[in-house]
């Protein structure tokens, strides 16, 4: 798959994956690599440009990351971003400073004059800083095109030698024009064309995929969540019949979920694959039964996973290929040394071991999420399940606090699907209340209000968390409902707003939302009498309960 690239050094910022990311927004390919990747390797990759992340170092410190020097010499466009820019000032002989108190947050940045960095940016505009290390002097022949209050070089460019730095975090959403900046580099600079596509992407995976699998059989493990969906329907269509998927229910799916995933990709489905969904609940059950500890139940439900999956691989008989949906922020994070340990995620990556195969693909090992859910636009898959929220391995037998009985997993999925029900329900009305409004708009003659308000109605409220579930806590407590004395569990809802699902902040639903969804739990499930709405951010707490 050839296309142009933009290579993204990773100094250990901790917003690496969003540069590449919001690159990849542009349509240009961008990969992550360490800073201590060789020369040889980056020129093997011919990237259109390179630039430096962020990072918690100083540059005064001599164990800080360094730049190999020889990288500045190799014609190729640089662009440093914070940490990155102090970097590429001090190892050019320019002056970095450590300022006596950070500067951190939104900041006014003040254009100094036209450049190639900033194009179409305001005479002042917001941009994100977090920095206590600045440039108080740029190198030679470098010029100061951006400053603001406390920082006297916000951006520095040298278009002769093709090196650019920003002290600002051009790829969060808090640079209001974060993404001019990164623009301007991206086809300003570097002359990219913007050949990523997903479009292309399918066409040359089907191609690449079919070339790898000749006529060899292949396995997959499909969960029914968007990676292992949208990879499987992917191989299918490289090489159909030749692909076998292979469904576990455990049980410990949301409502319904299991008869959907075998409606899309069973025998009465549309895809032409052959489906295996074993019905493994009772096994999940009996083995979950008085487990309370939440890393013993992960571990269960992982070890039991892996039993199934082996045990239906075995009746297949050995396969070439074992298909996973391992994805690009997994890669870069295994990649970098860089995995969170704070809870054993459990998906298929255990798996290997366990099953005769000779070679793994992953299909989707380049691509970030929101790539992914395009994909399986490109693939026709249906809309709600290209656009499902993140369902952890485990199911719901870690959003049920304590041990996991048959009972509770019906309490928390009649309480969930109430609850997506509701939230639907609501992003519906808001989307009506904005096309009434276009359409008053239009009839008053306002037409650019109107299709302010066009737009609004296709975009999400502002309010639609990232991921929202119901989960049930252990906890029991007295109620009165109808004459009657009750002594019941309280169903815990969660809803957070999240970029990346390593920092997160609680929702702030309509209160108007959040009654009905209640009155209506409360109402309708047997064997809960009370509603919490968490209100932790991650950190401290984590999403999930458990
Ligand atoms: P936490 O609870 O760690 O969740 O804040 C962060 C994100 O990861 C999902 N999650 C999991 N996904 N296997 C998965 O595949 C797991 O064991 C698992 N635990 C949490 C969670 O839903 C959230 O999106």
């Amino acid at each position: 798959m050839q296309h142009e690239s933009i290579l993204v050094v990773d100094f250990g910022g901790q917003y690496n994956q969003l540069i590449a990311r919001r690159v990849r927004d542009l349509h240009v390919y961008a990969e992550v690599v360490p800073y201590s990747t060789a020369l040889e390797k980056i020129r093997e990759v011919q990237p259109k440009g390179i630039i430096f992340t962020g990072g918690p170092n100083s540059v005064f410190d001599p164990a800080s990351p360094q730049a190999d020097p020889d990288l500045y010499k190799m014609g190729i466009p640089v662009l440093g971003i914070c940490y990155g820019a102090q970097l590429i000032a001090h190892q050019l002989g320019g002056t970095v400073e450590t300022a006596p108190v950070s500067e951190y947050g939104k900041t006014i940045l003040r254009k100094q004059e036209e450049s190639p960095m900033m194009r179409e940016i305001s005479g002042e505009s917001i941009v994100w800083m977090s920095h206590t290390d600045y440039i108080a002097v740029p190198p030679e022949g470098f010029r100061i095109t951006a400053d603001t209050e406390h920082c006297p070089v916000a951006v520095m460019e040298a278009p002769e030698r093709q090196i650019y730095a920003v002290q600002f975090h051009p790829e969060v959403t808090h640079s209001v024009e974060g993404q001019q900046i990164l623009s301007n580099f991206v086809f300003g600079v570097c002359g990219c064309s913007g050949d990523w596509q997903m479009a292309s992407f399918v066409d040359a995976s089907i191609e690449k995929i079919r070339e790898t699998v000749g006529e060899g059989r292949a396995l997959c493990a499909l969960s029914g969540g968007v990676d292992s969906s949208v990879a499987a329907v992917l191989m299918s269509r490289a090489i159909g019949k030749q692909l076998t998927c292979v469904f576990v229910d455990h049980g410990l799916l949301r409502k319904n979920e299991g008869d959907e995933v075998e409606a899309v990709f069973g025998p009465e489905g549309s895809y032409d694959l052959n489906f295996i969904r074993v019905n493994a609940q009772d096994r999940f059950y009996e083995k979950l039964k008085g487990v309370t500890e939440p890393e013993e139940k992960r571990k269960i439900i992982g070890e039991e996973f892996i039993r199934v999956f082996e045990e239906e691989a075995k009746k297949i008989g050995a396969v070439d290929f074992l298909v996973q949906g391992t994805i690009y922020p997994d890669v870069i994070e295994s990649g970098l040394g860089k995995s969170a340990t704070i809870k054993s995620h459990h998906n298929v990556g255990g798996l290997p071991d366990y099953v005769d195969f000779r070679e793994i693909i992953e299909p989707l090992r380049m691509l970030f999420k929101d790539e992914v859910r395009q994909v399986g636009r490109e693939l026709g898959i249906p809309e709600y399940l290209v656009s499902r929220q993140p369902f952890p391995g485990p199911g719901l037998g870690i959003r049920i606090v304590g041990d996991v009985t048959p009972e509770k997993i019906r309490m928390v999925q009649e309480a969930d699907w109430i609850f997506r029900e509701e939230v639907a329900k609501a992003v519906a009305v808001w989307k009506q209340k904005w096309r009434e409004a276009a359409e008053d708009a239009l009839t008053s003659g306002a037409a650019l209000k109107a299709d302010r308000y066009l737009r609004r109605a296709e975009s999400r409220p502002e309010w639609l968390p990232d991921q929202y579930f119901a989960a049930l806590s252990n906890m029991r407590s007295v109620g009165v409902m109808g004459d009657f004395r009750t002594y019941d569990y309280a169903v815990v809802l969660r809803a957070v707003s999240t970029s990346d699902f390593m920092t997160a902040d609680a929702v702030q639903f309509p209160w108007e939302l959040l009654n009905q969804v209640t009155s209506r739990i409360i109402n309708e499930v047997r064997g809960v009498n009370r509603v919490l709405y968490d209100c932790t951010s991650k950190p401290p707490g984590t999403i999930e309960l458990e």
